[in-house]
């Protein structure tokens, strides 16, 4: 069965050799529709060239962009921040101690309530036109914690990341590096069948840039790949680590050197800017604008965790960067989704193309543009994941 998305008024594809594409890295055309067959994309170019199908749903004139890929969420937890939260805003700093909070809560949930939870924030993402997302553990931090959460995770996604090495723990107090042991050993080979990530926190007040090393080798050796949490609450060497250990992508990169950016823009390594969490934390913003003109390629993405960045909209993650990061509306809706691709290491997602998933967005609005010019306005109309709206 075929079925074709036609009277798009704008169709954003991330594929500039699209036929009747505009020159630019979005692929753009207007007037445009697509062809999906079973669950993939089989074509897309100007409605007018549209091959025939067994059906046809007219998008009335909206525009359409591939769903987004949120390529950095915290979702399976328990607990509630929120009073945590309301203290920043009255000036308290962020620090990473309220990470234990949601780990105390988090394992005293049963799998129910993790699972129930879960579904609910995919539910929530799917609403809001995220189509592909990743999930880390590190709410568990104890072997069997942190496989039930990994395991959770598997259960709504492919994308999932082992952070056991997200904070030391309470009964780790003072030993980091045994911790550390803890991680790579017994905790990664409970791990590893679940994910296909592994993560570290590489920060003061989290992991050094050594033990980070031996946290991102021993995943590697397991067959994982790697990703980085690093620069968020300073400047550090974990960003030059990823790009030396040739991370998929290093995520916050709130403070960066110029060295690091140089890094990162001769490398491969995806730089993921979380506008969530200078939002939520009142952390300044970084410069988008300046890893793009470096040459660095850039990934948006939600971080929706219950401590930095509780939103799951990468709407409102497009509005930010736009508005304080320096990015064009363009760059940030690719960031959001080719971007997010890009740092999930994936190819068929975050683009509209034959062969590519048939996760496609329709708005309630005439251009891409609207997700940043309408901040906090729900604009996501219809949602197609693998050909089938949700
Ligand atoms: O990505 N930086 C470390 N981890 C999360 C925050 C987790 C929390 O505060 O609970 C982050 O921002
Ligand atoms: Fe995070």
């Amino acid at each position: 069965m075929s079925l074709l998305v036609t009277g798009i008024g704008e169709l954003v594809t991330n594929e500039p050799s699209t036929p009747g594409a505009e020159p630019g890295p979005l692929g753009l055309v207007r007037d445009a529709a697509v062809l999906i067959e079973g669950e993939r994309v089989a074509w897309a170019g100007p409605a007018a060239r549209a091959p025939a199908a067994d059906s046809a749903v007219d998008a009335g004139g909206s525009a359409v962009i591939p769903g987004f890929v949120d390529s950095h969420t915290h979702l399976v937890f328990a607990g509630d921040r929120s009073a945590e939260f309301e203290a920043r805003m009255a000036g308290r700093p962020y620090t990473a101690g309220g990470i234990r909070t949601t780990v105390a809560a988090t394992r005293a949930a049963s799998d129910a309530e993790l699972r129930s939870r879960l579904a609910g924030f995919v539910r929530e993402l799917h609403a809001q036109g995220t189509t592909t997302f990743e999930v880390k553990s590190g709410y568990g931090l104890g072997v069997a914690e942190e496989e039930r959460l990994v395991r959770l995770a598997r259960e709504v996604t492919a994308e999932v990341t082992f952070l056991g090495a997200h904070v030391v723990p309470p009964e780790f107090d003072g030993d980091a590096d045994a911790y550390v042991e803890r991680v790579i050993g017994p905790m990664l080979t409970a791990c590893a069948p679940f994910a296909r990530w592994i993560d570290v926190f590489c920060e003061r007040g989290a992991f050094t840039v050594g033990q980070s090393r031996r946290v991102l080798q021993a995943g590697a050796d397991a067959g994982l790949g790697v990703r980085v949490h690093a620069g968020q609450l300073g400047p550090g060497e974990g960003v030059r680590l990823a790009v030396e250990l040739g991370a998929a992508s290093v995520d916050h990169c709130t403070f960066l050197t110029d060295a690091d950016v140089a890094a990162l823009a001769g490398s491969d390594t995806v730089a993921t800017l979380l506008p969530g969490v200078e939002f939520s934390t009142r952390q300044p913003y970084p410069s988008g604008r300046r890893l793009v003109d470096a040459g660095a390629t850039v990934a948006l993405a939600s971080d929706c965790n219950p401590g930095s960045s509780f939103t799951s909209s990468m709407a409102f993650c497009i509005a930010v960067a736009v508005r304080d990061m320096g990015l064009t509306p363009a760059e940030a809706v690719r960031a959001a989704t080719a971007g997010g691709a890009r740092a999930l290491r994936r190819d068929d997602v975050g683009v509209l193309r034959p062969g590519s998933r048939a996760d496609l967005v329709r708005l309630r609005a005439p251009s891409y543009v609207h997700l940043a010019y309408r901040p906090g306005v729900p604009l996501v109309d219809t949602v197609w994941i693998g050909g089938v709206p949700v």
